[in-house]
């Protein structure tokens, strides 16, 4: 999926959460490299929205894929790990990137929340870890509930904002939109499994120094 992302990204932003860099073992034992993404992230993000599968395109962007200008690398790119947050998954066998999940906050205390994972990557849990340290980012920030818009029929999405909390859904003309309040018992619990040391299927962080 494109050129390599640097595990240990040489120039990070100020708030850069270093702690948000862990390593996770899938459920089907692939290792993955997960960290908070960086500016210098764009060229990979264009690449992956450039070839993306119009599937994968059309669930995550609800529609046609943006136009991927500089501007629009620059905005997806730069965040404040505050309101805008955003966590990056590779492959750590070889460093390539294989998912990213963002949320954006909306008001002082919600955020909207998107996620795409690399066809040959889904149905491993990836997303869902993804989500679960959105999750616990975004409540040891004052965000307390989740937003979503994706297509009515996207399951894995339903189950995604299950995770995080109880919610509501309300679907029109195909789309749906569902908030959910982020329970912070059940976020917690879920990152401490998946962070627990050894487990198959856990991630290990926050990660050890690069080289
Ligand atoms: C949605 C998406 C991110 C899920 O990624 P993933 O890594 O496969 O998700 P997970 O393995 O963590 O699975 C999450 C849940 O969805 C379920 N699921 C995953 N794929 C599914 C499918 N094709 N059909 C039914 N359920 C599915 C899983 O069983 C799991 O549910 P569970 O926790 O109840 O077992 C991925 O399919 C994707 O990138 N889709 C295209 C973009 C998109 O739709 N983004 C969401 C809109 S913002």
């Amino acid at each position: 999926m494109g050129p390599e992302p640097k595990q240990h990204p040489a120039e990070v932003p100020p708030g850069y959460p270093r702690e948000f860099e862990r390593e996770l073992r899938l459920s089907d034992g692939r290792a993955i490299w997960l960290r908070p993404l960086v500016p210098d992230d764009s060229e990979q993000l264009a690449h992956a929205i450039r070839t993306a599968d119009p599937e994968t395109v059309y669930r995550r962007f609800l529609g046609a894929a943006p136009r991927v200008t500089p501007a629009l690398l620059e905005h997806l790119c730069t965040v404040d790990y505050r309101k805008r947050f955003a966590l990056v998954a590779a492959d750590a066998a070889t460093g390539v990137g294989v998912g990213i999940a963002r949320y954006e906050a909306v008001t002082a205390d919600s955020a909207e929340v998107a996620v795409a994972v690399d066809p040959a990557w889904r149905r491993a849990g990836l997303a869902t870890a993804l989500v679960e340290m959105l999750a616990e980012a975004a409540l040891g920030r004052g965000i307390t509930s989740f937003s979503a818009s994706y297509l009515a029929e996207n399951r894995p999405v339903r189950a995604l904002l299950g995770l995080a909390g109880d919610g509501k859904q309300a679907i029109h003309a195909g789309l749906a939109e569902a908030a959910v309040a982020l329970d912070r018992a059940s976020v917690t619990a879920a990152v401490q499994r998946l962070t627990r040391d050894g487990a198959p299927g856990a991630a290990q962080g926050p990660a050890a120094p690069g080289p």
